[in-house]
C-alpha cells in the first residue's frame, strides 16, 4: 500500500489555480522527486501533504485512508514530517536542544516537569552519529552549522521521531556542490531507513542521483511522471530546461548571417 496517494488533486488560492489534476504516489523506501520551475506548484503540493493548506479538489490518502488535514499537527501525527528550506530553528539554540524542539523528554509532570537533559544530549549525539553526521559538539549553537549540516540534523530528527514520510522542500537550493552532496547522502540514508521521501528540487542532477520516481510540474500540472527505469537524466534536464521552448528561443536568438 502506498504511504501517500493523491488522486486528481487540485488547489486554488482564490482565483489562482495553483495545482490541478495531480496524481502522486509515495512508497516506503523510495525517493519521489518533484521538479519544476518557480511558481510550478511544488510548495503548494507539499503544503497539502504536510497539512498546511488543505486541497480543494480530488483525494489524498495516507496508507489507504482518505485525509483532509486542517493542521500540520494532524499530518505529523500520521508520521508525515516536513523539512522547510528556511529551517524552523532557533540559531542560538544548542544542537541537542534543537533536535528535541517541541518533543522534549521530561521527568515528572507539569508544572514540575524537569528536562532530562543528559539523556537528550546522549540520544541526539547517538542519532546524529548513526546517520553519519559528525558534529564537533552537541552543545554548539545550531546557527554555527553549515546549511547542509542543518538540513541533515533536521532529517535525522525526523527519522528518530518515527516519520514514515519525509518531505524536503528544495533542501539543496541554497547550497554549494559539496554541501548539496552532504544533504543528498542523508536523503539516501532516510530512504534506506525505509521512509518514503518526497524531494522537491529544481535541479534534475540532484534529483537523478537519489530519485526512484520523477514528477515534473509546470504551471500547476504534471507534465512528466516516470519511474527511474523509464527516464534518463538527459530527458529530465531537457524537460526542466523548457524543452521545445528552448529550441524556439535558440531560433529567435540566432545571429543574423551574411
Ligand atoms: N498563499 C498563496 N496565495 C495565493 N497564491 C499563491 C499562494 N501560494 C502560492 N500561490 C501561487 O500558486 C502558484 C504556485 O506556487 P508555489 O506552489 O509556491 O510554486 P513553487 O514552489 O513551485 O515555486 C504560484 O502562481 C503562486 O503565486
Ligand atoms: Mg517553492
Amino acid at each position: 500500500m502506498a504511504l501517500i496517494e493523491m488522486t486528481d488533486v487540485g488547489k486554488s488560492y482564490g482565483a489562482i489555480r495553483a495545482l490541478a489534476g495531480i496524481n502522486l504516489r509515495v512508497d516506503a523506501g523510495e525517493v519521489t522527486c518533484v521538479l519544476g520551475d518557480n511558481g510550478a506548484g511544488k510548495s503548494t503540493l507539499i503544503k497539502i501533504i504536510s497539512g498546511l493548506h488543505p486541497h480543494n479538489e480530488g483525494t489524498l490518502r495516507v496508507e489507504g485512508t482518505e485525509q483532509s488535514f486542517s493542521s500540520p499537527r494532524e499530518a505529523l501525527d500520521l508520521g508525515i514530517a516536513t523539512v522547510y528550506q528556511d529551517l524552523a530553528v532557533v540559531p542560538l539554540m544548542e544542537v541537542w536542544r534543537n533536535f528535541f524542539l517541541g518533543s522534549e523528554l521530561t521527568r515528572g509532570r507539569f508544572p514540575l516537569a524537569r528536562l532530562r537533559i543528559r539523556e537528550m544530549k546522549e540520544i541526539a549525539d547517538a542519532e546524529l552519529r548513526k546517520m553519519g553526521i559528525t558534529i564537533k559538539d552537541i552543545n554548539q549553537p545550531i546557527g554555527t552549522l553549515s546549511g547542509g549540516q542543518r538540513q541533515s540534523v533536521a532529517i535525522a530528527r525526523a527519522v528518530y521521531f518515527g516519520a514514515r514520510v519525509l518531505i524536503l522542500d528544495e533542501p539543496t537550493a541554497a547550497l554549494g556542490v559539496k554541501q548539496s552532496g552532504v544533504v543528498l547522502k542523508y536523503i539516501a540514508a532516510a530512504r534506506d531507513a525505509g521512509l518514503g521521501v518526497v524531494f522537491i528540487t529544481h535541479n534534475p542532477h540532484h534529483a537523478y542521483l537519489v530519485g526512484d520516481h520523477f514528477v515534473i510540474l509546470k504551471l500547476g500540472r504534471a507534465v512528466l511522471d516516470r519511474q527511474r527505469s523509464d527516464v534518463d537524466l538527459d530527458e529530465l534536464v531537457t524537460q526542466m530546461a523548457g524543452g521545445d521552448e528552448l529550441t524556439e528561443l535558440s531560433h529567435e536568438l540566432r545571429r543574423p548571417t551574411g
